[in-house]
């Protein structure tokens, strides 16, 4: 007999036995169990087939020599035989093809459903029924709701009376403290605080049209931060008028599509910072995409109400 075969009924029988062995020894091991008997009668089957099939494979390695027409072309005397493409492979090639274009464009991934989509769904529709219900409400009521927000979304960082928590986010109870201007003129400001792209250059970009058009100095930085922290009172307002006002407006209160105000909390600016995030001299705040409109809208009357 061929060692082969030999080779094929030990490794046959090894498996069979350790089919066997892992079988008796797992919990409720080998009984009457139909299903049980149904796979280990799989099992065996399988085994016995493969091992013959691959040594069937092996023994045509070892015997069969190729006939047949080569192509033209060799590499390096490794030549291809002209073979035509089985029928049943170009078959299932053109099948697949077909299967996969159906399958990109009206099968599972577009038309499947989707756990994402259905929350953005029922988001949608939900602040839809929100902002319908409250589309009306103004003034107090307005803020109260902001409070709620407030509350719920901001406390963490700001503080339950909105202080900032020593610094460790902008105290609300003020338009800005003299630390974020000074922040904005030293290294600019590019926030999107206005709801598109329009940075504020840093110090370098400023120029002070009252000294003839000067770069701003420290000194000067100093005393029109703690002018503009001051609610534009005090010392400074030569430099800010100079420097500042023609994108900030000659009373901070911003200029349209050219600067923020500065003066006093805005819905707008609010709902800008909300939208976008913030980065500045204190540190970062995240962007609220969960906020719809109208809860937006309500936050910024709630915090430009605390510095009234
Ligand atoms: C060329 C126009 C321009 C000039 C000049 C300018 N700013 Fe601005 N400033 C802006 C713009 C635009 C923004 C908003 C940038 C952003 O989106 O972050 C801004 C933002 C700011 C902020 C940040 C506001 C916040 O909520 O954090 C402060 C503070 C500020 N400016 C103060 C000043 C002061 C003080 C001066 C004068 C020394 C000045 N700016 C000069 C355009 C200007
Ligand atoms: C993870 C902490 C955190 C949370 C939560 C947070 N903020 Fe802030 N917020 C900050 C920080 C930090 C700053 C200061 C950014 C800077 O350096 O200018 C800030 C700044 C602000 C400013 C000042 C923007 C300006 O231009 O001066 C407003 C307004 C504001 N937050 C509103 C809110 C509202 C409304 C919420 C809730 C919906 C909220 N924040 C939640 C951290 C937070």
């Amino acid at each position: 007999m061929n060692k082969l075969y030999l080779w094929g009924i030990i490794i046959t029988a090894v498996m069979l036995a350790a089919t066997y062995i892992s079988v008796s020894m797992s919990e409720g091991g080998l009984n009457n169990d139909i299903v049980n008997m149904l796979a280990i009668t799989g099992a065996v089957a399988l085994v016995i087939i493969t091992v013959f099939v691959v040594i069937k494979y092996v023994r045509q390695m070892q015997v069969d020599s190729a006939t047949g027409e080569l192509t033209e072309d060799n590499w390096d005397g490794i030549g291809e035989y002209l073979n035509d493409v089985p029928t049943g492979w170009a078959v299932t090639f053109l099948l697949l093809m077909v299967w996969g274009m159906w399958y990109m464009t009206v099968g599972y991934p577009v038309q499947s459903y989707s756990q994402i989509g259905e929350y953005n769904e029922d988001t949608a529709a939900h602040n839809a029924k929100f902002a319908a219900q409250y589309k009306d409400i103004t003034g107090d009521r307005l803020v109260e709701m902001g409070e709620s927000v407030f509350l719920a979304e901001c406390k963490v960082c700001h503080g339950i009376s909105a202080d900032g928590i020593d610094g460790k986010a902008a105290n609300l109870n003020k338009r800005i403290d003299a630390i974020a201007v000074k922040h904005a003129i030293e290294y600019g400001s590019n926030n999107q605080l206005l709801g598109f792209m329009m940075p504020m250059p840093d110090r370098n970009g400023l120029m002070n049209a009252n000294a003839g058009y000067a770069p701003i100095t420290d000194a000067e930085i100093d005393t029109v931060s703690a002018y503009v922290a001051n609610g534009m009172t005090g010392d400074g307002a030569d430099i800010f008028a100079g420097t500042c006002a023609m994108c900030h407006g000659a009373d901070g209160t911003g200029v349209e599509s050219m600067g923020p105000n500065i003066k006093k909390f805005d819905i707008a600016l609010v709902t800008n910072v909300l939208n976008y995030g913030k980065k500045g001299g204190i540190g970062a705040m995240p962007k609220f995409e969960r906020l719809n409109a109208k809860q937006k809208e309500a936050v910024g009357a709630y915090i430009t109400s605390l510095s009234e």
